[in-house]
């Protein structure tokens, strides 16, 4: 357990000591601000990924794992987390879906600079917002999060929802070989173009092949990220209601989506209650049904013999309380068009021909594929396409004209779902990351205000790779 238990750190522990003869007093508070601290060490590893006979994977993981270890806190309790480079090249670790400090955001050039090989960084976050969260490198992410380097972040509500069991499911895909070894052709035109880099082999918590064993009547709290580089997941429970709870983090008025499906695209998460319904002995799949053509079994649902838990589902509530997230005044909102241009089979009418930078052939040589708002990103040269003022509402009025599915995502901010013409339930939800089809289009609100630059990017790392990638001025 040691290398993966947080500790209270000496410098918390000082001061918890210091303040001990009060502790009568105010005893709560202090312990519960006590700073956690956890120790990532970015590393290759080596990792059984697909079964025997085939070789373990080389893999570039935290703490030799991937996922990498949950790092789990209460909600605004403060947390260092040390992440240590041992690897040959640059990295950073970004926080998705956390509202904490800029400079805390993890982006090498923006935020921060580079951890560089055998460098460490501090991260000190107070997680704001309850929920399900992830970390992630977030320099060369399209190849770092490919090789490995991610992991759950958890922030516990204060009052815990009564279930009895809670589980992480961390979704992956990777592209391997025929040696189960990661092929290393990121830079692939197709992946950049088309739909990114999809894996051929699906792992859940790191392993290829997951079964559930459950007792009938139990209720069990799912916590589900996707933490794969393009694919989508629609996770449909046999024979099971699966009630949603939170999206990206966020709660929700529970739902029990259509067709008893999750779906989640890259960086997404679900909060999913699951009463296990059947009876003992009974034996059900979770089955990934996004791609139709390459429907398959993701999880066996194993009931056990003998007695029930219990015989009717537990009595008690699923609804969370709500997060401190600020909604946006519609009437006085600084409102931006925002528009997904590029990549294979897209409109003629791309932008970035005209763009700033030079002609789609010259673009194209470089793997520039994709454009925001007529601007495909250069990492360093990455002006912001909207400024706003601390505290002032602001809507991005997002329109896919590709061919191809873009997940949006924000950094250090929050938005609500004000419209979506290709997925109309998910209006009113508040959300990191939003899915947008081809040709779709969606509007949503925040308050800007949170100061700093904020990425904002296509959540398929080779697009944002390819230049779907942005930044948001709060200032
Ligand atoms: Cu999940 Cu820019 O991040
Ligand atoms: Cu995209």
């Amino acid at each position: 357990m040691s290398r993966f238990a947080p500790r209270i750190s000496r410098r918390s522990f000082l001061k918890l000591s210091a303040a001990a003869p009060f502790a009568g007093l105010v005893a709560p508070k202090w312990a519960g601000a006590a700073t956690l601290q956890y120790d990532l060490t970015a590393a290759e590893s080596s990792i059984r990924l697909a079964a025997a006979p085939f070789p373990e994977t080389k893999l570039w993981s935290f703490n030799g794992v991937s996922p990498g270890p949950a790092i789990r806190v209460k909600q605004n309790q403060p947390v260092r987390i040390a992440v240590r480079n041992t690897l040959a090249e640059n990295t950073g670790v970004h926080w998705h879906g956390l509202r904490i400090d800029n400079a805390m955001d993890g982006i090498p050039f923006l935020t921060q600079p580079p951890i560089e090989p055998g460098e460490t960084f501090n991260y000190d976050l107070v997680p704001p917002d309850a929920g399900t969260y992830w970390y992630h490198s977030h320099e060369n992410s399209a190849i770092q999060v490919a090789r490995g380097m991610s992991g759950p972040f958890i922030v516990e509500e204060e009052e815990p929802l009564q279930v009895d069991r809670e589980l992480v499911w961390m979704l992956s895909d990777w592209r391997l070989d025929r040696d189960a070894q990661i092929v290393a052709d990121f830079s692939n035109d197709r992946d950049y173009s088309r739909s990114g880099r999809i894996g051929n082999t699906v792992t859940l918590n790191g392993r290829q092949f997951n079964d559930l064993k459950v007792r009938a009547g139990e209720r069990i709290r799912l916590r589900i990220i996707n933490g794969a580089n393009a694919r989508i997941f629609s996770l449909r429970f046999q024979g099971h209601a699966p009630t949603v709870i939170a999206v990206d983090g966020q709660p929700v008025e529970p739902f029990v989506p259509k067709g008893n499906a999750v779906t989640l695209a890259p960086a997404q998460r679900a909060d999913v209650i699951l009463d296990m319904s059947g009876r003992p002995g009974d034996r059900y799949s979770v089955i990934d049904t996004f791609y139709p053509q390459a429907v398959f079994r993701l999880v066996d649902i194993e009931y056990a013999e003998g007695k029930p838990l219990r015989e009717s589902p537990l009595h008690a509530p699923v609804r969370l309380a709500a997060n401190p997230v600020p909604r946006a005044s519609l009437s006085n909102a600084l409102e931006k068009e925002v528009l997904l241009e590029g990549g294979d089979l897209g409109r003629a009418r791309q932008q970035y021909r005209e763009g700033r930078q030079q002609g789609l052939s010259e673009m194209l040589l470089i793997n520039k594929f994709w454009a925001i708002c007529g601007v495909a990103a250069f990492r360093q040269v990455m002006p912001p396409f909207v400024s706003a003022r601390v505290g002032q509402s602001v809507v991005l009025d997002m329109k896919n004209y590709t061919a191809w599915p873009h997940t949006m995502h924000l950094h250090g901010h929050t938005f609500r779902i004000e419209d979506h013409n290709g997925q109309p339930d998910t209006v009113g939800q508040l959300r990191d990351t939003v899915w947008l089809g081809p040709e779709e289009e969606a509007r949503v609100s925040f308050v800007a205000d949170n100061k700093g630059d904020w990425l904002f990017h296509c959540h398929m790392l080779s697009h944002a790779e390819a230049g779907m990638l942005a930044t948001v001025r709060v200032a």
